[in-house]
C-alpha cells in the first residue's frame, strides 16, 4: 500500500539540506494547492525560486493542504478577532515556520492592525534562505515586512536602510527584525531557557495575547523536548512580580497521530525503510489523547479535530462544492483514511474561565449557521 504523506518526514539524522527540503516541500504543497485554485496566496512563489517548474501534488494532497490551511487560518483570524475588543494587539510565534507565508497574508488583509509582533523560528539554514528571499527587492515581501508601523528597532549591529523603514539584519544574515516581523534561527530541541531570552530579547512581551503555531514540527522532536518548549511559554505567560497580568496564551498544533493502527504501521514501516522516525507521534495514539499536550501544562482548555471531521463539518458546503469541482478525486476512501490520521489541536491558557479566550476554537458549519439566524 502506498500512503501519501501530507508533509515530508525528516530523517532522524538531519542535515542542512534536509531542513531546506522540509520547508520547501511544505511550501511546494501549498503552491500546488494555489496553482490548482484551492487556495489564494500571492506571496508563496516569492519564497520558492523556480517554483512554477515543480510538479503539482495529487488531488488528495491538495485537498488535505486546503483543509488544514483553512482551519488554521480560521483559528488565527478568530484569535485576532477576540483580541480586538480587548484593545490589544496580538503576538504570533510560528515555530518551525519554514517557508510559511501567513505573516504576509495577514498583513495584506483586514487583520493587519491586530498584529503587534510576528515571530518565525526555524533552523539557521532555513532562516538564512528566507531572510535572503525577504530582502530581495524583487520579492515584494519587504514592503509588508517593514512598511506597516513605523516603530523603530533597537541596537543595530548591521542596519540596512530601505525606502520605507529600518531592517535589522542580525546573526550573519540568519535573523531579521523589523517593527513587527522577526525571523529567528534556532534548534527548537535546545533548552529554551538557554536560547529564547537572547533570541526574543525584549521583542516578545509577556502582557500581550500570544498565539503559538506548530505546523508539522513537533512530530520531529522528542516528546520531552516538545514539553520543555511549551512549558517555557507557559512560564513566560504566567503571573509574576514583573507581570501581574500576563497575556492569554493560545497554541495550535497540526500533525499526524494514531500511528498504531494498520494504516499507521504501514506508514511507519515505509518511513523506517528510509531511516525516518517521528518520535513526536508516539504519545498520541488517539484523537482524545491530543489535547493532553496542552492540558498537562495547565492550559484552561484543549480540543482536537481530525482533518476528516473538519472537512465534513467545519467547511461551508459551497466551498466543498467549489474545491471538489477543481480536480477529479477518485480515491475518496483513501482521502478519508489519510485525513483521519491528521489533526489540528488547539488549547488556550487564560487567566479566568470567564475570559473571552475560552470562546476560541473552530465552530462547525451548523453552529455558524445557527448563530447567524
Ligand atoms: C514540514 S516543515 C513545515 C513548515 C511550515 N510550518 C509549514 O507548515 O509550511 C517543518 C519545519 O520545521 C522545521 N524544524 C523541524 N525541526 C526543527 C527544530 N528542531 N528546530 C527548528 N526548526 C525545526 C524544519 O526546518 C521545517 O522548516
Amino acid at each position: 500500500m502506498i500512503i501519501e504523506s501530507m508533509y515530508p518526514p525528516a530523517p532522524a539524522n538531519r542535515s542542512e539540506r534536509v531542513h531546506d527540503a522540509d520547508a520547501a516541500n511544505a511550501a511546494l504543497a501549498r503552491l500546488s494547492a494555489v496553482r490548482k485554485g484551492y487556495l489564494t496566496d500571492r506571496f508563496i512563489s516569492s519564497l520558492l525560486p523556480r517554483a512554477q517548474l515543480q510538479p503539482l501534488r495529487s488531488p488528495l494532497i491538495n485537498t488535505g493542504t486546503y483543509v488544514r490551511s483553512e482551519a488554521i487560518d480560521r483559528l488565527v483570524e478568530q484569535w485576532l478577532e477576540l483580541s480586538k475588543p480587548e484593545g490589544q494587539p496580538c503576538q504570533i510565534v510560528s515555530l518551525g515556520a519554514g517557508s510559511d507565508t501567513r505573516f504576509w497574508r495577514l498583513m495584506d488583509g483586514p487583520w493587519k492592525e491586530q498584529i503587534g509582533a510576528y515571530f518565525e523560528l526555524d533552523f539557521p539554514d532555513v532562516t538564512l534562505k528566507k531572510a535572503m528571499a525577504i530582502r530581495n527587492p524583487r520579492s515584494g515581501l519587504q514592503h509588508y515586512s517593514w512598511s506597516f508601523g513605523a516603530r523603530s528597532v533597537r541596537s543595530p549591529n548591521d542596519v540596512r536602510i530601505t525606502t520605507s523603514a529600518i531592517i535589522l539584519v542580525d546573526l550573519g544574515g540568519q535573523a531579521l527584525h523589523s517593527s513587527r516581523y522577526h525571523l529567528l534561527p534556532c534548534d527548537l530541541r535546545n533548552p529554551p531557557g538557554d536560547i529564547f531570552p537572547g533570541l526574543f530579547k525584549e521583542y516578545l512581551s509577556p502582557t500581550l495575547p500570544t498565539l503559538l503555531l506548530f505546523e508539522c514540527v513537533l512530530v520531529y522532536m522528542s516528546p520531552e523536548a516538545s514539553s520543555i518548549l511549551i512549558q517555557w511559554f507557559v512560564d513566560f505567560f504566567s503571573p509574576s512580580t514583573h507581570t501581574p497580568s500576563p497575556g492569554a496564551l493560545g497554541c495550535t498544533v497540526y500533525e499526524m497521530f494514531g500511528l498504531e493502527d494498520s494504516f499507521g504501521q504501514v506508514m511507519m514501516n515505509n518511513l523506517r525503510a528510509r531511516n525516518v522516525s517521528l518520535p513526536g507521534a508516539k504519545p498520541y495514539p488517539s484523537l482524545e489523547s491530543l489535547p493532553s499536550r496542552f492540558l498537562k501544562h495547565g492550559f484552561t482548555s484543549g480540543k482536537a479535530l481530525t482533518l476528516r471531521n473538519i472537512r465534513s463539518n467545519y467547511i461551508e458546503p459551497s466551498e466543498l462544492e467549489r474545491i471538489s469541482s477543481l480536480e477529479m478525486l477518485d480515491e475518496v476512501e483513501e482521502l478519508n483514511l489519510v485525513l483521519e490520521h491528521y489533526a489540528i489541536t488547539w488549547g488556550v491558557k487564560a487567566s479566568s474561565s470567564i475570559s473571552p479566550w475560552i470562546e476560541w476554537g473552530l465552530r462547525p458549519v451548523k453552529q455558524q449557521l445557527a448563530d447567524t439566524v
